[in-house]
């Protein structure tokens, strides 16, 4: 599986003032199987709106999407999605978030309940399946979102700031979390977030994001084995770095929208 992005672009027409809202500007990247790469850049620059296009939803833009070749046009299994926001069913339970994907699919309850479960123990949640969302913390929510999107073992996940609403303790715990988890599975993942250290810690890949109109100012290569030490000296290289790029960014001036 790899992910190709060739020329990517996108211009919002802002209906009000009839004018022009360039949002990606030839965003080109290749994902290969089992990386996960990070995208950083500052804040409305684009990143949403990046994966909206990868994930198929939205209708018009510049470039292609390929994923193993294959253009992606439209909203497909293949690429599961994770978002800051766990939107989660409430009258649900986690065991019935996480099944969701299989009962539309058609498999019988008992088939979808065992593999459920399955996730529900690799992901340490035993004891939990009965209880609905609003009886889970921040940090279990986000499992069951994570766990529901790869229950259906898409070849892709996007996921965008998935940590952003949480505080930073159980931020990091999520981001130890999800690096167990890759050892256990050789997920593809494409990690939106403004949080360089979150990118340093987790990113086989960094992607540096401009300002609106998005264009991919660098790309670092991380190589540190994991888990990584956060304080290390590699760590705080990268990470001064790409600071240094995201502060170029605020302070250049903005180009004007036409
Ligand atoms: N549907 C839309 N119509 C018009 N402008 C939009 C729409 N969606 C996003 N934008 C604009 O595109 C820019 C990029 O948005 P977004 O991708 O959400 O940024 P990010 O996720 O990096 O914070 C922003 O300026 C935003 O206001
Ligand atoms: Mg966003």
């Amino acid at each position: 599986m790899h992910l190709e992005l060739i020329g990517l672009g996108k211009t919002f027409a802002d209906g009000k003032q009839s004018r022009e809202i360039p949002a990606i500007s030839s965003v080109n990247l290749r994902v290969e199987q089992g990386q996960l790469v990070s995208i950083v850049g500052p804040s409305g620059c684009g990143k949403s709106t990046l994966l909206r296009i990868i994930s198929g939803l939205e209708k018009s833009f510049e470039g292609k999407v390929l994923l193993d070749g294959q253009e992606i046009v439209k909203p497909t299994n293949d690429v599961g999605l994770v978002f800051q926001q766990y939107a989660l069913f409430p009258w649900r339970t986690m065991c019935e978030n996480i099944e969701f994907g299989l009962e539309i699919m058609g498999m019988c309850k008992e088939e979808r309940r065992a593999i459920a479960e399955k996730y529900i123990h690799l992901f340490g949640m035993q004891g939990f399946e009965d209880r609905y969302p609003c009886q889970l913390s921040g940090g279990m929510q986000q499992r069951v979102a994570i766990a529901r999107t790869l229950i259906m073992n898409p070849k892709l996940v996007l996921m965008d700031e998935p940590f952003g609403s949480l505080d930073s303790q159980t931020r990091n715990d999520m981001q130890e979390f999800l690096m167990d988890l890759r050892r256990e599975r050789n997920d593809t993942i494409l990690f939106v977030t403004h949080n360089v250290d979150e990118a340093v810690f987790l990113s086989d890949r960094i992607v540096v994001l401009s300002k609106r109109p998005a264009k991919s100012l660098r790309i670092f290569e991380l190589i540190a084995p994991h888990p990584r030490d956060r304080t290390s000296k590699e760590s705080n290289d990268i990470r001064r770095e790409v600071i240094g790029i995201l502060r170029q960014e605020r302070i250049s001036p903005s180009p004007a929208a036409n």
